[in-house]
This record gives structure tokens, sequence and C-alpha cells, in this order.
């Protein structure tokens, strides 16, 4: 009703009446920083701030425009308009009922609205003065944790549809003498690599245009620190990223007065998409943190944020498991999957998760070329189904979970021949493949449907289903739908809406199953996706010296109890070193246990116990770098419990150059000063000793200031360590 009247009544009439020259500001608050937002005499909304908050709210009023030489007045803007001043990258660009391709957004009215004692949302409405269009800027201020999560909402009143041409999520203006990139680039097992740049005049773009599995080559995380590269603990840094699990982009313009105005959402690459009128677009959100402090704040703001409003049960517990994916690949029966169920048991992990092959009868899952798409157990490898394996996990103590890939269908599969037309292809032109499969149409609600029910069936079959892991291991080639008829553009867009339709259902009614989120890896790791799943699979690459690196790099973003870490035989290290690595996030195995030593297998059974007394530190704690091995030879990562009175070390030789290893004294952080600790080496290899044994007491202020000796060396190439408090 008030946004018909807002149509309706004069401009003037609805701009909040200003007291003659004070500028209208808005700033939005969290416990450390500010946006502020200011109205110019034009109405222009720009964001004048981003930093540290002041002391003195009454302040940011006073914030004057910088001496530029800005020709449009919309260097700054808060959500750059094209097609009319403009000169540089718009957050919007509309192509309206009758053609015309201007679009010039004015402030209107903005309010602000306490949904809790520590979350704020200010929303700021535009008009633009010709046409009838409102953009709603949204800020979400997620106060202790000092994140923002901010979007829009584009709406128009005209005759006739409007062409959406961009519709970013957020447009902000950074001011400082240089600005430092750190972007991640990959691919298949090559996850989170990254890279560290000066930006430079010109626009710096981020992006995917790959559909599903849209991370595959870069995922939308990135910072971007001020003046010089942020470290650990020095230095003012940005960390950001796109909630939305498909074609993103971020556009980084260093503009004539060397700001940095970063504009990010949906990638508008052959996605233009038609608004009918008195209808929401949504943009998804853009969530980002910001710390004068260093990286190390910045990724804890951003840990404490997923787990407090994000991430699926983010303050639950997770399952230990042993998966059989790289232990049998699709060579399996009901006899060994029993004995898997015993080592799962023997192994005192909590759940046994069965991979891929368990499925498709007509063209068998037999390997990758065949079946993804007939989600009934295949009668030879099965011949008493799934609920014939979940009974016997039941009498072996265990959980069970299965892999499935739902989104997915390969040319030989009974789906495929029953219905074409659900498929993501091209009429006239040859099938492109990505690992031997297509893609399905989630655009289609049937098609939802269908891929709704693939998860509804799991649990006919087994309504104890405790765990499941979702893949979705190809790209969108040949982009077409037939359910889209003429509006082919607005696949990638509607893709995704279908995808989160799809896993709303799953979650109105499967609330409280644990789903791992898979695509061939990394591929769709990211806070849109995050919201239905429990955690991630950061890599195939399992080496657990390229993990040290992946996990690294996921965890200034994501919190340790979101990533799947596991145990395999890649990587020429020992088990022990294996195991510490996999034990910093969420445990799990995936190798032989009938194959291994009985030491090797002692020290995995001791090593579950051991994680079983430290996971909830890792995945409730705080998590600090010590030694970073991107530029140090160790390794060095802490969690610390909320009340600082116990953590646990983990610290790993990445470099064997001969005598690689620092014989030097490793700083803790995160503890209490005033607070008495004992050190403890766990995970100690059978028949070893370890070099801490919590006789010595330390005080928080010691460990902290002159700090101790972790003991490195190539003989200790791993070495976790137990803090706790002692009274
Ligand atoms: C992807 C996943 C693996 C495994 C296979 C099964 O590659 O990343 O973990 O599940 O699919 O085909």
């Amino acid at each position: 009703m008030k946004k018909r009247i807002l149509f309706l009544m004069p401009f003037v009439l609805l701009s909040v009446n200003r007291s003659l020259a004070q500028k209208l500001t808005i700033p939005i608050e969290t416990a450390h920083n500010a946006v502020v937002l200011q109205v110019t005499a034009k109405n222009d909304l720009v964001q004048a701030y981003f930093g540290e908050r002041l002391n003195t709210p009454d302040e940011y009023s006073q914030i004057k425009e910088v001496r530029t030489s800005d020709y449009t007045g919309l260097y700054q803007s808060a959500y750059t308009p094209s097609g009319s001043r403009n000169l540089l990258e718009p957050a919007i660009s509309i192509q309206h009922a009758d053609g015309n391709q201007s679009l010039d957004l004015r402030y209107v009215s903005h309010k602000v609205d306490k949904l809790s004692e520590d979350v704020t949302l200010t929303s700021v409405v535009l008009k633009d003065l010709v046409y009838k269009v409102v953009v709603t800027l949204y800020y979400k201020a997620y106060i202790k944790d000092d994140v923002v999560e901010q979007w829009s909402v584009i709406r128009h009143q005209e005759k006739g549809e409007i062409t959406l041409q961009k519709f970013a999520s957020a447009n902000l203006n950074l001011s400082s003498k240089a600005y430092w990139l750190r972007q991640y680039h990959g691919d298949w097992a090559k996850e989170m690599r990254p890279e560290e740049t000066q930006l430079t005049h010109g626009i710096k773009t981020l992006d995917s245009k790959l559909g599903t599995r849209a991370n595959l080559f870069m995922p939308s995380m990135f910072m971007v620190s001020l003046n010089k590269p942020a470290t650990e603990d020095e230095g003012k840094v940005m960390m950001a990223a796109l909630e939305w699990s498909g074609n993103f982009r971020t556009d980084l313009e260093l503009d004539p007065d060397d700001n940095l105005r970063v504009i990010s959402g949906i990638n508008n690459y052959a996605s233009a998409y038609k608004l009918k009128p008195n209808v929401d677009f949504t943009t998804p959100a853009f969530v980002y943190t910001f710390s004068s402090k260093g990286k190390g704040v910045a990724s804890r703001n951003l840990h404490n944020w997923a787990r407090n409003y994000k991430l699926m049960n983010g303050k639950g517990d997770r399952l230990t498991l042993l998966n059989n994916w790289e232990s049998t690949y699709f060579d399996f029966n009901e006899q060994k999957l029993f004995g898997l169920l015993k080592d799962t048991k023997a192994l005192g992990v909590d759940l046994f998760l069965l991979d891929d092959g368990w499925f498709a009868n007509k063209f068998p899952r037999n390997d990758d070329h065949a079946g993804l798409g007939d989600w009934e157990e295949n009668r030879k490898k099965l011949p008493n189904g799934i609920a014939s394996v979940a009974r016997e996990a039941d009498k072996e103590g265990v959980k069970f979970g299965i892999w499935i890939e739902p989104e997915m269908v390969n040319p030989k599969s009974a789906l495929y021949s029953k219905h074409p037309d659900w498929v993501i292809k091209q009429p006239k032109r040859d099938e492109y493949y990505f690992r031997n499969q297509l893609v399905l149409d989630l655009t289609n609600p049937t098609v939802q449907d269908f891929v709704f029910k693939v998860v509804d069936s799991l649990f006919i079959k087994d309504p104890k289903l405790a765990y499941i892991k979702w893949d979705c291991n190809a790209v969108i080639y040949n982009a077409y739908s037939v359910h889209l008829k003429i509006q082919q553009s607005q696949l990638y867009v509607d893709y995704v809406r279908g995808l989160y339709t799809v896993l709303q259902r799953i979650r109105k009614k499967y609330p409280d199953v644990p789903m791992m989120l898979c695509s061939g890896g990394g591929g769709r790791v990211d806070y849109g996706a995050l919201q239905y799943f429990t955690e991630f699979w950061p890599s195939d690459n399992t080496d657990p010296l390229e993990r040290i690196y992946i996990q690294w790099e996921y965890s200034y973003f994501y919190p340790a109890i979101t990533s799947s870490t596991h145990v395999t035989d890649w990587g020429k290290q020992s088990l022990k070193y294996r195991v510490d690595v996999a034990m910093m996030g969420k445990l799990g195995f995936d190798i032989v246990i009938a194959k291994l030593s009985p030491q090797d297998l002692q020290f995995a059974k001791d090593a579950v116990v051991n994680y079983n007394s430290v996971k909830s530190i890792i995945w409730h704690g705080d998590q600090y770098r010590l030694s970073d091995p991107q530029t140090d030879p160790v390794a060095c990562v802490m969690y610390v419990d909320t009340i600082k009175a116990s953590a646990v070390v983990f610290d790993y030789l990445v470099s064997n150059r001969y005598d690689a290893a620092p014989r030097s004294r490793m700083l803790l952080k995160g503890l209490d000063p005033a607070k008495k600790y004992t050190i403890r080496e766990i995970n100690v290899y059978p028949g070893k000793t370890g070099r801490f044994n919590g006789e010595s007491i330390y005080s928080g202020d010691f460990l902290m200031k002159v700090g101790i000796d972790p003991e490195i060396d190539p003989s200790r190439s791993s070495v976790v360590l137990k803090i706790d408090e002692t009274k």
C-alpha cells in the first residue's frame, strides 16, 4: 500500500524534511565499523564513509564531500544507475518498457528496523524521477560480529515489462592510498589458490559464467586491504563474498578520484531479466566485514556471523564418518558395505557414508558414464536395497548416510530417455558433456519436484537416514531451457532460484538432517547454499600438504565446522600427518581400514577419541593463525574455546628443505593472560613419546609473549598440542 502512495505523490513531498544546509546522514554501524550514507543537495544517495566507527555518531554528519573531479555527482553513488549522468561502472542498468535505457535514482526515504538486540535493518528507498522505478537498498547490520549483508530490491509500475540488464547487490566505495586485492583461482583439485596484487586504475573483474559448479575456476570470496596487504594481526581489510550459488560478478573499479568502487552481484552475463510491474526482483546478499586489526579479526567476524546467523545448524554438532568413495569407487556390493559398517564401528566414527555407484539398473552406475538420474538401488550391488544397509548400520550401532547428485543426468539413463525436455541443452546443437553428464533444468517446477522427490524417497527407504552428500559435478554448457521458451536469458538466474526452492522444501520437511555441499570438490562453496547445508567439501584433493593450503584460505571466510576434512591415501605423508591435518575441520576417513597396520589402526582409533575431546573447540571456538604456510616453513593454526579455558594447536612442517623447521618459539594467541595453562601433546603415534606432558604450568601471558617451541623437525613433522586451563 505504502509503495503505491509513493508513486502517486510528488517526489518533494516524500523527501525527508531536512534542516537547511544539514545533509541527511544515514550511518549503518556495527560494534567497530560504519558504512555512512549521505543524501546530497540533488538527492543523490552517496556512500560517504566506510571504515572504523566514530566514538560520537553525531559527527558523521560532518563528513564533507572530498574535493573531486567528479563530473557526474555519482562516483560515490551508493547504487550507481546508468544511462543518465553516470560515466563509471553501474550497479544497475535497465531498459524501460518503452525501450529507453536511462535511469537516475534519487533518495526518497529511509527507515531503520531493529530486528533484535544485535541486528538492524536499514532500508533506503530510491526512485527515478521520470520512470516509475523504485530501488530499495537494504543493509542488514550484525552488530557484535561486525558483519553487514547488503542487497537491493527492484520494482516498477511501468506499462509493461522492463528488462534488467545489470542488477548488483551492493555498490561500496573504499577510500585509501592503495588497495590490495586477495583473490582466488583454481580448478578441480586446485581450489583456493590465492593471488594478491595492488589494484590499478580501471576495472578488475572477478566472475563466473559456469552456471552450476560456478566456483570451479574462481569463488566469489575476496579481500581488499587498504594501504598495504594486511597481515594476520595488522592492517585494514575488508573480506567479502556473494551469497549466491550461480554466476557472480564483482567489479573493483579504481576511479578517477583514486577511490575503489566495489560492485558485486549476480553476473549479468547473458542474463537480461524481464520484470513485470509490481513484482519485486530481490538480489542476493553481498556479505562483508571490515577489520582494522588484520585478517585474523575479519575472519573470526565471519566465522561468528556464519555460526550465529547463516550456516545451517551453525552452533550444533557434526558427525564424524567413514566414506567409501576412495576405498571402493564404484566397485562394491552389500557384503562389502557390511564390512565397511563394521570398520566404521571399529574406528569409532559416527556414520558410514555410501558414495556414488549405488543406483540405476537399465544403465547401471558402474562408472561415471551412466545412471545419473535413475535413483533406484542397483539390484546387483544392493539386492535388498538401501533399507538393508540401513538396518545393518543400526545393528552395528552406527549411522548411515548417502551420496546423491540430483541436479544431474547422464545421457545414458532411463531419465534422459523419458524426459529429454528436462535437460539443459541446445535443441539444434551437439551435446557437450562435463564428466559425461548434463544438468537438469531446475527452472522447471516439474523438475524441481523430481529433485525434491529424489531426496524424499531416500527417507521413505530409510526413515533414519542420517546424512546426505549432495554433489554437483557439471557446469552448464549449451544453456537452453525448453521450459523458459523465449525467456532464455533468465536461465542462469532462475536455475539458482529453482535450486533454492528445492532446498527450502527439503529443509521444511527435513530440518535437521546434516547435508554436505559438494561440487566435485569445492566447486560450489558459498553462503547462499550454506543456509541449507551443514558443511562443504573443500576439494577432492586430500593430499594433506595441499589441504593445509586449501583449508587455510577457506578458513578466512568459513569456520572450521563447515569444512569436511577426510583422511585418504592421497599424498606421501604418514597416517599421523594426514589425520592431524584432517582434524582441523570436520573429521572423516576415506581409507581401507582393513589395510592399516596394527599401529596405524591403533593411532587412528586413538585420534578419533582425541578428536572427540577437542572437536567442540575447533567447531565452536575462535581460530587464530600463528604461522602462515605461504611464507613460513611451518603452518600453525590454533583454536581457542570461547571461555579461553581450552585450546588446540596444530603445527605442520610444510617445507622439505634441509633443516627447514625453525628452532624458535611460537607465540600463542587468544588465551587469557591471567589464566594458567598446561600443555599436553596429543595424537602421539604408538611407541613414540610426546614432548609435552602437561607438567609445566604457564600463564597465558607467558604463552602469548614468550611462547613455546613445538619442536617441529622431520621426525615430528606434525604436532598437535592440547592446552588446558589449570586452577
Ligand atoms: C565428486 C566428489 C567426490 C565423489 C565423486 C563421486 O568428484 O567430489 O567426493 O563423491 O564425485 O562420483
